[in-house]
């Protein structure tokens, strides 16, 4: 894993812009694997300033998130399908088509994370893969615990994450139980990994992935075994590592 250490949130989002931006325009049909939560946000107003600077089409690209909250439909402004689009695929040249987030309001649940995997492998697997990370090293919706050999499934939420994510939604109660999440297999199969790390609730987590053992139960500690991880971390996360 090559460590990039960066002075703060915002010259990390420049920073994370500008090496997918990169990887755009090297290769327009870029299959992108991304991520919500608060810490790519910065990133993704970078990259739509580059697309509209000029600098990249996303006319071929087709991209993957990671998960979704179940009983969400995408009109929820809570959904990750929603995010996505007011966040990003609304402002750039993305046909949305090409756009796949789980489907969390799915019928037969399974059936959907069977064909996620499915639209996965069909266009080609996934070269590069945005992350953050959890206080308690979830990535995506993978909890501690999680099967390393998981690819897309149901899981449940922990309360440490519904309550850190409790503050998008009006009441805590409101916060989904569950979701469809890609396994740890899923994200491991990307041929390429890009870890933003920001603040300092995220230092434990960060020293852990860092100088940590290889567990279940500290999902991210699989990264370790992926040949091609970059992580950038900024200094408030780093602290004295
Ligand atoms: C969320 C998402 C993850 C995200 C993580 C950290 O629950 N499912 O994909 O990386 O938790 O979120 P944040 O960036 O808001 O700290």
């Amino acid at each position: 894993m090559k460590l990039i250490e960066v002075k703060n949130y915002e010259h990390m989002c420049e920073l994370a812009a500008s090496y997918i931006s990169k990887k755009v325009q090297g290769n327009p049909n870029i299959r992108l694997g991304l991520a919500t939560g608060g810490t790519p946000l910065g990133t993704y107003e970078k990259l739509i300033e580059d697309y509209k600077n000029g600098k990249t089409s996303y006319k071929q690209v087709v991209s993957f998130n990671l998960d979704e909250y179940i009983g969400l439909t995408g009109q929820n402004p809570n959904s990750y399908r929603f995010y996505m689009n007011d966040h990003f695929f609304n402002h750039i040249d993305i046909d949305l088509e090409n756009t796949f987030v789980p489907n969390g309001t799915a019928v037969d649940l399974e059936q959907e994370c069977r064909n996620y995997d499915e639209q996965i492998l069909e266009k080609g697997g996934i070269d590069l893969q945005l992350l953050g990370i959890g206080s308690n090293g979830h990535i995506g919706f993978n909890e501690p615990g999680a099967s390393f050999g998981s690819y897309t499934h149901v899981v449940e939420l922990a309360e440490s994450t519904r309550e850190a994510n409790s503050i998008y939604f009006e009441n805590m109660e409101d916060v989904p139980k569950k979701a469809v999440t890609m396994g740890i297999a899923s994200i491991m199969k990307s041929k390429e990994i890009l870890l933003l790390v920001s603040g300092e609730h995220k230092h434990d987590a960060l020293a852990k992935l860092l100088t940590g053992d290889l567990t279940e139960q500290f999902p991210a500690s699989i990264l370790k075994q992926h040949p091609s991880v970059t992580i950038m971390a900024d200094e408030a996360a780093i602290g004295n590592l």
